[in-house]
């Protein structure tokens, strides 16, 4: 199934509550976040279980940290009237699709995730050794496959994450989709589709099988999508017809790469809360100012009138995150000739990030002052997600043969 359908697309992201979001979350995910509500059907949720693989020592971190960052993302704009936003441990059908999907797991593939040993070694203090913790792709693939969804946003350290969700979904569905009377359920479907859709999908279909055509493939593949008179199940039946692979019980998503935004933070590194670089998206404003004012700057400019180079200087890194190009250019000139000093280079950047975050702050106190709506939002959110799950897990169940009578 194409990620590129827009009507068709079903987007899904989680984000791991490790405490209040700040510019670098806003920059790297939240903007993209909020184009992506506006264009597909999307699912955003707070990954508390995830956060229990690596912190499993933080217990009431995370329950703070759950609801500061669910008023981060409304502030930031995510509007549950465009996505549906909820918990993971409220949807506890995410962990029964965790235990089916690791029955057919190989350990090899979970031991070859890069992740995994690179976070073992990033995170030496804790103890990682666990099962929970070799087993986290399997929760993220069974959160992703759990809604269907076809476009996953990632980084670039996240691919491997969704071609995992990839195999494990070809591997059940090769093992658990092939269902009595197959065949005959998906002649049925064919008809269902009208007899000029039916003819067309049937000569594609041979046109595929018998000479290996891709593009009918690709063509028939576009027809089902467009049907709007067929059940899910049915779709998946006749998806799974064409190249006769059984029925496609959890369609394979695809990774959305999300181009890596690498916002900068005070100290010129990477924004982030391992490195005390940040600016929180609810910060006030004279902590905004000062945390900019006391910004390191080129080491050569002792004094107001030694000269410059920005390219040495984090707040330059700023500049090119906010500033126009004359901005830029008056930065530069003003810099290299001592003509303009540190503070005020730095006065553009306090008032770009000052008008960034006045918005965020705002509603971020109009959600913070009622506490209420916010549960509300999520608790909405957490039924409708679960009702998605509950159809999911009725289909997995029966498939893999625990539907008993
Ligand atoms: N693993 C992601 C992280 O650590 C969070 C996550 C959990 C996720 N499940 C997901 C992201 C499903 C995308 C899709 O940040
Ligand atoms: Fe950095 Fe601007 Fe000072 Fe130059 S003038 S050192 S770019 S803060």
């Amino acid at each position: 199934m194409s990620a590129h359908n827009p009507r068709q697309s079903r987007v899904l992201s989680g984000m791991r509550p490790t405490g209040r979001l700040h510019l670098g979350h806003y920059h790297g995910v939240l903007k993209n976040w909020l184009r992506l509500q506006q264009e597909y059907e999307c699912y955003f949720f707070v990954a508390d279980w995830h956060a229990l693989t690596t912190a499993y020592e933080e217990r009431e971190i995370i329950s703070r940290n759950v609801w500061d960052m669910v008023i981060d993302w409304l502030a930031c704009g995510v509007n549950p009237k465009l996505a549906t936003v909820f918990i993971q441990s409220r949807v506890p059908e995410h962990a029964e699709l965790h235990l089916l999907l690791s029955m057919v797991a190989p350990l090899g593939w979970l031991e070859r995730v890069p992740t995994y040993k690179d976070q073992q070694e990033n995170l030496r203090e804790k103890d990682l050794l666990t099962y929970g913790f070799l087993g986290y792709p399997v929760l993220q693939a069974a959160d992703i496959l759990m809604y269907k969804a076809t476009a996953i946003p990632v980084g670039e350290d996240q691919v491997s994450h969704v071609e995992l969700t990839r195999e494990l979904a070809r591997r059940f569905n090769y093992m658990f989709g092939r269902e009595p009377g197959f065949e005959e359920k998906a002649e049925e479907a064919v008809r269902k589709m009208g007899k000029k859709n039916a003819k067309l999908y049937a000569n594609l279909r041979k046109r595929y099988q018998e000479q290996g055509d891709h593009e009918a493939l690709e063509v028939a593949r576009a027809l089902l999508e467009g049907q709007q008179n067929i059940t899910l199940g049915d779709r998946e039946r006749l998806f799974g017809y064409l190249d006769g692979s059984g029925r496609n019980i959890l369609p394979e998503p695809e990774a959305l790469l999300t181009p890596a935004s690498r916002m900068p933070g005070l100290d010129g590194r990477k924004m982030s809360k391992s490195y005390g670089n940040t600016i929180g998206l609810r910060e006030d404003p004279d902590a905004v100012e000062r945390k900019v004012r006391t910004m390191p700057t080129d080491p050569a400019r002792v004094r107001r009138s030694d000269p410059g180079e920005p390219t040495k200087c984090p707040v330059w890194d700023l500049h090119k995150v906010y500033s126009d190009e004359r901005t830029q250019d008056w930065v530069m000139d003003g810099c290299r000739s001592a003509g303009i000093g540190c503070i005020d280079c730095k006065k553009p950047v306090i008032d770009a990030v000052q008008a960034e975050l006045a918005p965020i702050r705002q509603r971020g106190e109009e959600f913070e002052a009622d506490p209420d709506a916010v549960r509300r939002i999520v608790a909405e959110g957490c039924e409708s997600a679960r009702s998605d799950a509950r159809e999911t897990m009725d289909e997995v169940r029966t498939a893999v043969g625990l539907e008993y009578r």
